[in-house]
């Protein structure tokens, strides 16, 4: 693919832009500037820096963002900081692929809740993702306001039912883990669904944080509003 193709499917603006960027030299490949935009590269797996940043090719990004407390999952925030602002300009920048344009968030978390948010442009991800067939369990660490006791849990995992519904919905698992903190497994991801599943068995959610997404535990070292790509492996354990 050309170089400036490539920088273009990454995100680096229109293709006159990438040319430009390519002939202004701020482009190197494997740590050697290359000024002709018109050079051929076999663009998976390719390394390349623009203006210093280091990149990698991906035909499709996948990411995980450690998402802080404070940030909306939109790109149109109603009151705090999108968590897009969080992400490097190319990754919301990737050329429209159906109707995504740039990495989007794969289902939503609330503006006070932390923990692993994945953005990826893959629209089908997106929607597999969505589907209650796939049933990716996801783990959440729920610090509740008032001591947990027995009968909490059991509910949480018997089923509770919300207002939006006759249907029961269950926790997949569910341990007290100190007498405030719930760790809670949900296999479907409704408005709030944590919240007021805590709420109907009569506590209250004071902290949330999802620290799992089917095989794949949120690293240790990636610190609130930082991200990392997804590696192969890495999805692979997300699907499970
Ligand atoms: N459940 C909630 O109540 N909020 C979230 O952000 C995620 C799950």
């Amino acid at each position: 693919m050309r170089l400036e193709e490539i920088l273009y499917t990454q995100g680096f603006g229109t293709r006159r832009v990438c040319a430009g960027l390519v002939q202004q030299g701020f482009v190197s490949v494997a740590g050697v500037v290359t000024t002709d935009a018109a050079t051929e590269f076999i663009a998976d797996g390719l390394h390349f820096s623009v203006q210093g940043v280091p990149w990698l090719y991906q035909a499709k990004a996948y990411v995980l963002l450690h998402k802080p407390a404070g940030t909306e999952c939109s790109h149109k925030p109603s009151t705090w900081p999108s968590v897009y602002t969080l992400l490097p300009g190319p990754l919301r920048q990737r050329p429209q692929k159906g109707p995504i344009q740039g990495v989007q968030a794969v289902g939503r978390l609330d503006q006070d809740t932390t923990g692993m948010l994945l953005l990826t442009d893959d629209g089908q991800f997106i929607h597999r993702m969505g589907s209650p067939k796939h049933h990716v369990p996801k783990v959440y660490e729920v610090t509740v306001k008032h001591p947990l006791d027995d009968q909490q849990v059991a509910r949480l995992l018997a089923g509770v039912v919300l207002d939006d519904s006759p249907i029961a919905v269950r926790a997949a698992a569910c341990e007290a883990v100190g007498p405030l903190h719930l760790r809670l497994t949900l296999t479907e991801g409704k408005y709030h669904q944590v919240k007021r599943m805590v709420a109907a068995v009569g506590n209250r959610v004071e902290a949330l944080h999802r620290s799992q997404m089917g095989g794949l535990a949120l690293p240790a070292d990636l610190a609130p509003g930082q991200w990392r790509w997804l590696s192969a492996a890495d999805l692979a354990a997300i699907k499970g």
